[in-house]
């Protein structure tokens, strides 16, 4: 039967990914002779689904909204201050560690937008005077 296994292989992408921050190619060579599924395939799902990363992530994942009523609601004016701020494009890790920035489609907190999410906890009526008192705080936490 045709994709019998995708829910159980994205349980396990999943665990992998909360155990190491990201799903290594080691990993998936291990997930690929455990559940007997090509790794081209292994591949495929974990490059489809956003939320799975391949590469180490910064120790804050940022997601800013990118659907119409945060991108309607400065959501653009955020995501380019975080880009500069952080010294990043989406997609990228910073230098230093500390942050991913990427971009999510709506997650659900529309009549509160713009929203984002910080290490998947949301974060709305976002202004740049809020993210940057945001990274102000989790710059500091780094020193902890
Ligand atoms: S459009 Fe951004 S949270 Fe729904």
């Amino acid at each position: 039967m045709k994709g019998k296994n995708t829910p159980l292989l994205i349980n396990i992408l999943h665990e992998v990914q909360d155990k190491q921050g990201y799903i290594s190619e080691q990993a998936l060579k291990k997930i690929s002779v455990e559940q007997n599924i090509p790794i081209s395939r292994l591949f495929g799902v974990v490059k489809f689904y956003t939320m799975f990363h391949t590469e180490p992530q910064g120790k804050y994942v940022l997601e800013i909204c990118g659907s119409p009523s945060c991108v309607l609601n400065n959501g653009m004016k955020l995501e380019k201050f975080l880009e500069n701020e952080i010294g990043v494009r989406i997609g990228e890790t910073s230098k230093d560690g500390m942050f991913s920035l990427y971009k999510t489609s709506c997650i659900g907190c529309c009549d509160e937008a713009p929203a984002m999410l910080i290490n998947g906890k949301p974060y709305t009526n976002m202004t740049v005077e809020r993210v940057k008192l945001l990274l102000k705080k989790l710059r500091k936490s780094k020193k902890k």
